[in-house]
């Protein structure tokens, strides 16, 4: 059992930045991350399958995957309000070699591409290489997500590779690209650059008045 300590190093109960906040999730985030699941668009984005999972489906997920003690998951909140927005995770932690996959989805359509994607990337990035020392982090994307490749490359993964033609979606067969940051690389980059949101000002989108 992972003394308190050793818990708060892993999976601090909130990882802050300038805009987005990354928190524990809490037993009353399910409605809001079933309504994300159940949503079509959020399906044809990051599903193999094209429909949506089912309300079963999601209650497993939230509670094995995001609530579960051991999950290494945040919800993501965006200042000023706090709002809960989204979900980031990893998964296949493996300490022998180093490694994680890195998950992410911004529930609400209506935030998407305004930085917050990005910025909770870096956190999970920064928490990864920094606190849990892990060597590297990966990820995989459809070739018709051009948002999300976008914002994995301003936060700091690399295209490493593609699935020809994995995927059968929207009349076409497209490709499932595999991205990777690596410590070193990440942090020289951000040592000589900053980070992305370091470098963006950008303003709120929901205002406290
Ligand atoms: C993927 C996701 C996390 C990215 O977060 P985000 O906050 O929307 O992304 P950001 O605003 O930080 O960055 C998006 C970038 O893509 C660009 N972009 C938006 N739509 C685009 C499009 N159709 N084609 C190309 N670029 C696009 C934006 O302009 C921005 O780049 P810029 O800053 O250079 O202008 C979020 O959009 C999301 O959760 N989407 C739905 C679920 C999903 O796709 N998850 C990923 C599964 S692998």
């Amino acid at each position: 059992m992972a003394s308190d300590a050793a818990r708060e190093q892993w999976h601090p109960p909130s990882i802050e930045g300038r805009r987005v906040i990354l928190r524990h999730h809490m037993p009353e985030n399910l409605s809001a991350v079933t309504r994300w699941y159940r949503d079509p668009e959020l399906a044809r984005l990051t599903r193999y399958q094209t429909r949506p999972m089912s309300v079963e489906e999601i209650e497993r997920f939230f509670h094995a995957r995001l609530l579960a003690p051991d999950a290494l998951a945040y919800a993501i909140h965006v200042r000023p309000l706090d709002r809960l927005v989204g979900v980031t995770t990893f998964s296949s932690l493996d300490p022998d070699n180093g490694s994680a996959t890195f998950h992410i989805t911004i529930g609400e359509p209506d935030l998407w591409g305004q930085g917050y994607g990005t910025e909770a990337a870096e956190l999970m990035l920064h928490h990864a290489f920094v606190r849990l020392g892990l060597h590297r982090v990966a990820l995989s994307v459809f070739a018709f997500n051009a948002r999300a490749i976008r914002s994995y490359e301003k936060s700091g993964f690399e295209i490493e590779g593609r699935l020809r033609e994995a995927i059968w979606r929207d009349g076409r067969y497209w490709d499932e690209i595999q991205m990777a940051a690596l410590k070193t690389e990440w942090l020289a980059r951000r040592a000589r650059f900053g980070t992305w949101s370091e470098r963006t000002v950008l303003e709120p989108v929901e205002s406290a008045s």
